[in-house]
């Protein structure tokens, strides 16, 4: 895998592979499990023998709130390059955050949250979920994937579907701002007892992650009590706020709403779940948070145009 760490090192390799049909992207923040790698292997699927795989490292500290584990969070840069090369990806770009935000931008940008400088603003669909509970989140996140995706030029963006409301945001980003790329979301890829794969999970001790597990039980809950025909979201969201808070988490959000608006069914299906829907949970297990979701119907997420 080739691995550039400047930009004026990764546009030759670019140009170099410009004969590729398909270039899928992949980004990431590194600290890499076998999630990530399911990402890199189905953009290598999606490449094709003709097409080459890119993925990005790269710990944003714009989408960091102060407080939050930016610091902290783990970085094992040589680990990761072994995972991506085994899955299959042709070139990652690896900046620095100098790279990504140079002194020239700095005089703008003297906060974390990016504000001053030139940001993409990602609209309403920031207002609930993980967009309240960490502001400025998502303008960090919109607007360093737009810096990407306008480095590595690529044809596909993949993105998990474990941080649900990102995908959505950004597919809403990419179709708003008519960018020429595809964004395709992949399944969440599970532990054996059903804890979401996360970078974030090597937080937890063993202790909690024993409990790590209520969020998984409470999303199988809340599909199998919508598969039984239950559509009454205030009563769904109770059932899953009680699964999260028998085994000692603190909940943050456990809510259903409608897949591309994220707009909570309680507030616009008149008490009743009237389309697609997907239910999404948040708690604090000591000082880790995570996040999980499950969408309830089988439709799949829209591409875009
Ligand atoms: O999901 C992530 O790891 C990050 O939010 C992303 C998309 C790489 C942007 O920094």
């Amino acid at each position: 895998v080739k691995v550039c760490h400047n930009i004026i090192e990764f546009r030759p390799w670019r140009r170099s592979i410009e004969g590729a049909l398909l270039v899928p992207f992949v980004p990431t923040m590194g600290a890499l499990h076998d999630g990530h790698a399911s990402l890199v292997r189905q953009a290598r699927q999606i490449a094709g023998a003709q097409g080459k795989v890119a993925a990005s490292i790269f710990v944003n500290p714009t989408q960091f709130r102060p407080g939050e584990d930016f610091n902290k969070y783990p970085r094992t840069l040589e680990a990761d390059l072994k995972i991506l090369e085994a899955a299959g990806c042709d070139g990652v770009f690896v900046p620095s955050a100098q790279e990504m935000y140079p002194p020239h931008l700095a005089k703008t940008r003297e906060t974390r949250d990016g504000s001053g400088g030139v940001s993409i603003d990602p609209g309403d669909m920031t207002n609930v979920l993980e967009g309240a509970i960490r502001p400025g989140h998502f303008r960090g996140v919109c607007t360093v994937v737009a810096k990407l995706l306008n480095i590595t030029e690529p044809t596909h963006l993949l993105l998990g579907q474990k941080d649900f409301q990102q995908q959505a945001i950004l597919r809403r980003m990419c179709a708003d701002l008519n960018m020429p790329v595809k964004v395709v979301t992949c399944t969440t890829v599970r532990e054996p007892d059903g804890l979401a794969m996360s970078s974030r999970n090597r937080y937890l001790s063993a202790e909690e992650r024993s409990r790590a597990t209520a969020l998984y039980e409470a999303l199988t809950w809340v599909k199998g009590q919508y598969d039984g025909g239950v559509r009454r979201p205030l009563e769904l969201e109770a059932g899953m706020r009680s699964f999260i808070e028998a085994r000692g988490l603190t909940l943050q959000y456990a809510i259903i709403v409608e897949p591309e608006s994220l707009c909570r069914w309680q507030d616009i299906g008149a008490g009743e779940i009237a389309g697609d829907a997907v239910a999404l949970i948040a708690a604090k297990l000591g000082a880790t948070r995570l996040i999980d979701n499950m969408v309830l119907t089988s439709g799949s997420p829209k591409q875009n145009p």
